[in-house]
């Protein structure tokens, strides 16, 4: 997958941004407050999903103007595709979003064509940070190579929401206990068919991070990946989503209902998995060091990149917004190694990169909101 063009007016502070990206290497140098993250996150919408940075919907337009426009050709294996991204004020809420020419009900609709991959500073604490940073990785990385999985998340965090009203209307003496089967009956089959996607892909991580972190950690070490289910003790060979599987989530929550009572809340299912990584067997949340743990973090990404060029049968876009820094030489030269044929956007404060962008790629400079190409 390739962007062959980006024109940006209007979106926060980028102003009449038009550029041609190379096919593989493009580098955005600015220092501090110029825009690069606003431009990866220009293009990050143009995926479809919502802002990494949970920007409100008028806070995307220029505040000193009314109107934001993103116009973004990409190609992939089979044409050239055209995305149109605008909104204007009063009415932020009604946004002009097409997909060669064809207009959509929702920029979420986007979703599936412009395939991304980001990595953000954030992002290196994928591993040590919380179960929560984890199981979003992995929901959006299932949801990336099967587009039906996001809105089953959705349906379950609001069936988990009401659950957990019940729960407390019941210690109340306001609910009885009986209202709670309609809930837990659903919440047992979308439980169950997370559980299953999740921890396939799980397998499929371990697949491509195992060989990768043999390759970092120089052949002395080895990272495995479990997926850490609070429902079920076993889903090796499992597939009967609709009947065993989503029968034993239900006998679980059964099982848990007074204590749910107790806590208020709904203490096992997909909302309390985790992904845990082990190195020679040892979980990493444990004993972990920062550098382990950052290695972690990068080889989860990069897994995520390659499962999906695998799935989708193209290379996605890999965004890396101002990662590269937080990285020493070895790691960077790493990342870069293993990205070198996507078409890469980097952000960065300082030039000094391990690669030599004159030969291989294209070197923008970013300043107040404009965007001009170095290296003609
Ligand atoms: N709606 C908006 N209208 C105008 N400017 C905005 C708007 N929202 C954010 N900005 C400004 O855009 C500027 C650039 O932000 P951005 O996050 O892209 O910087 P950056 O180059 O990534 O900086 P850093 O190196 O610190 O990460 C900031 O000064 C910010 O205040
Ligand atoms: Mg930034």
């Amino acid at each position: 997958m390739q962007i062959t063009k980006l024109s940006v007016d209007g979106f926060k502070n980028l102003k009449n941004v038009e550029i041609y990206p190379h096919e593989k290497l493009n580098i955005f140098c600015g220092k501090n407050a110029q825009g690069k993250t606003n431009l990866i996150e220009a293009i990050w919408l143009c995926s479809g999903i919502k802002s990494f940075r949970s920007t409100k919907d008028k806070g995307m337009i220029d505040i000193n103007g009314n109107v934001m426009n993103i116009d973004l050709s990409f190609k992939n294996n089979f044409r050239i595709q055209d995305i149109h991204y605008a909104m204007a004020r009063p009415n932020v809420k009604e946004k002009n979003v097409t997909l060669n020419g064809v207009k959509l009900k929702a920029p979420s609709k986007l979703f599936g064509n412009l395939d991304c991959v980001i990595f953000t500073p954030e992002d290196l604490e994928l591993s040590k940070g919380s179960p929560e940073n984890r199981r979003q990785f992995l929901d959006l990385s299932v949801s990336q190579i099967k587009n039906s999985y996001g809105s089953v998340i959705s349906k379950y965090e609001t069936l988990i929401e009401q659950r957990n009203m019940l729960l407390k209307n019941i210690s109340y003496g306001k609910s009885k206990r009986e209202e709670l089967e309609v809930w837990d009956i659903q919440l047992s089959q979308l439980g169950a068919y997370i559980s299953l996607l999740r921890y396939n892909y799980t397998k499929k991580l371990n697949m491509f991070s195992s060989r990768l972190y043999e390759e970092i950690s120089e052949g002395k070490e080895e990272l495995e990946f479990v997926y850490f289910s609070t429902v079920f003790s076993e889903l090796e060979g499992r597939t009967d989503f609709a009947g065993d599987l989503a029968a034993e989530y239900l006998e679980c929550l059964k099982n848990n209902l007074e204590e749910d009572i107790r806590a208020g809340f709904t203490q096992k299912g997909v909302h309390r998995d985790d992904l845990i990584g082990r190195i020679n067997g040892l979980a990493v949340r444990d004993f972990a060091s920062q550098g382990q743990h950052r290695s972690i973090a990068l080889i989860l990404k990069l897994s995520q990149a390659y499962i999906l060029s695998e799935e989708i049968g193209d290379s996605p876009c890999i965004l890396l917004d101002d990662v590269l820094s937080e990285l020493d030489m070895s790691r960077q030269r790493f990342v870069i190694s293993k990205i070198h044929d996507m078409q890469v956007f980097i952000t960065c404060c300082d030039r000094n990169i391990p690669f030599d962008e004159k030969s291989h790629g294209k070197l923008f400079n970013i300043e107040n909101g404009k965007i001009v190409q170095e290296n003609k």
